[in-house]
């Protein structure tokens, strides 16, 4: 049997180490503390919940849904971009439902790159950006992003050769794992650079909610209103705590748009349409679960930064995202990966190893904030003994 050389850079996975690890120390007996997976553990609004519970019943929803069937989707998903940050969009033309963001950034190579063609991705960048080239048979040009730029890519380092070769850039603010935010004066840069360069710009935007400024962050989108050259990518997963109900978006450039619907055609046949109006309902219902979420990972987060400060370990403070991103303390610092599996091994507290995320992640551990204050302070006190 013969498995396609393009799964090779799939096969070889940092966090499949991790997983192994924790797997072992659970069967071990000692209990886990799980920082190193940025999936929420507060549950999804009980209207959510409601909206698709009643159509569980509804036969309408049991058979396939195509494209025409995800109308009053795409329609909420308009209103509340447009709401939001002020950029007209049209439902028909310039809105997709994705099945988590992730199937959407994955699956946005194929449609633009032919074989060998390069995909400028930020180096750390989150790990299925690179997975979507490879299945594309696409080149990776790595943006190194460094904490003196503010995690920003300098576009002027990228090499006249691997430009010219270059159909696609791929940007994520606020940032995973680094949790730097974008300015609107960067996003302009972005994208004149991409106009200028004949480059897709897709904008993978989890975490537009999730700042502690009191102001959702900067779209792509009001950088580029007439989507010229930009696609972005939601989730439900974050802003709604609906990370297993798998359901996103991208709005964006119709003909990209278009591109992405093709591909997808040939592969899936959308989203259960009773999520699609559990998603509707958190689109368009009371917003104040948002608020909470907000809060409580803004506590979250000044509880793990005080409970580090207090061990001896400074780390920046974020100022969006459920992350902390944390430069490894002496003598690991650039052994991220054996650091994690190390104190997974000893304290059952599982980080991410920064290295997982690309080699400019070397040097870092992310700590995701999906514990309650106590469990994370507890957890870190686990690894003051660690590093003593
Ligand atoms: C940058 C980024 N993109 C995509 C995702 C996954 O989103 P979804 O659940 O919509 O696939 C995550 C989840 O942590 C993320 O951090």
């Amino acid at each position: 049997m013969q498995i396609a050389q393009r799964m090779r850079p799939l096969q070889a996975n940092v966090f499949a180490d991790m997983d192994r690890a924790k797997f072992l120390a659970r069967s071990l007996g000692k209990p886990i503390v799980d920082l190193s997976l940025g999936s929420s553990d507060l549950p999804t609004p009980p209207h959510v919940l409601e909206a698709i519970a009643a159509a569980l019943p509804d036969p309408t929803t049991h058979g396939y849904c195509l494209f025409s069937g995800t109308q009053g989707f795409r329609q909420a998903a308009a209103r509340w971009y447009t709401d939001k940050f002020g950029v007209a969009v049209n439902p028909e033309t310039e809105v997709l439902l994705l099945i988590g963001s992730q199937e959407g950034t994955a699956h946005l190579p194929l449609a633009i790159l032919n074989p060998g063609d390069f995909a400028l991705l930020m180096d750390p960048g989150y790990p299925s950006h690179a997975g979507g080239v490879y299945l594309a048979n696409g080149q990776i040009y790595p943006m190194p992003l460094n904490p003196e730029d503010g995690f920003l890519p300098r576009f002027e380092d990228i090499p006249p050769a691997v430009l010219e070769q270059s159909r696609l850039m791929v940007l994520s603010y606020p940032h995973n794992p680094t949790t730097a935010t974008a300015s609107l004066a960067f996003w302009q840069t972005a994208v004149a650079f991409c106009q200028r360069h004949n480059l897709v710009l897709a904008h993978d935007f989890p975490y537009a909610d999730l700042t502690f400024t009191g102001q959702p962050a900067v779209s792509a989108l009001q950088a580029d209103p007439d989507k010229t050259c930009t696609v972005e990518f939601f989730t439900m997963s974050k802003s709604y705590n609906m990370g297993g109900f798998r359901v996103g978006y991208a709005i964006g450039n119709a003909e990209l748009i278009t591109a992405l619907r093709q591909v997808k055609a040939s592969v899936d046949f959308n989203q259960y349409p009773g999520i699609q109006r559990g998603a509707i309902a958190a689109l368009t219902g009371p917003q104040d679960t948002v608020h909470h979420m907000i809060d409580t990972f803004r506590q979250r987060r000044d509880a793990a930064v005080a409970a580090l400060d207090r061990i001896g370990w400074a780390v920046p403070v974020p100022e969006a995202t459920m992350y902390i991103w944390a430069p490894l303390p002496e003598p690991w610092g650039d052994r991220s990966r054996e650091f994690c599996l190390r104190l997974v091994e000893r304290t059952g507290v599982a980080l991410a190893p920064g290295i997982g995320f690309g080699k400019a992640g070397e040097g870092y551990v992310r700590l995701a904030l999906v514990h309650p204050p106590e469990v994370l302070e507890d957890a870190i006190a686990h690894m003051a003994s660690f590093l003593t």
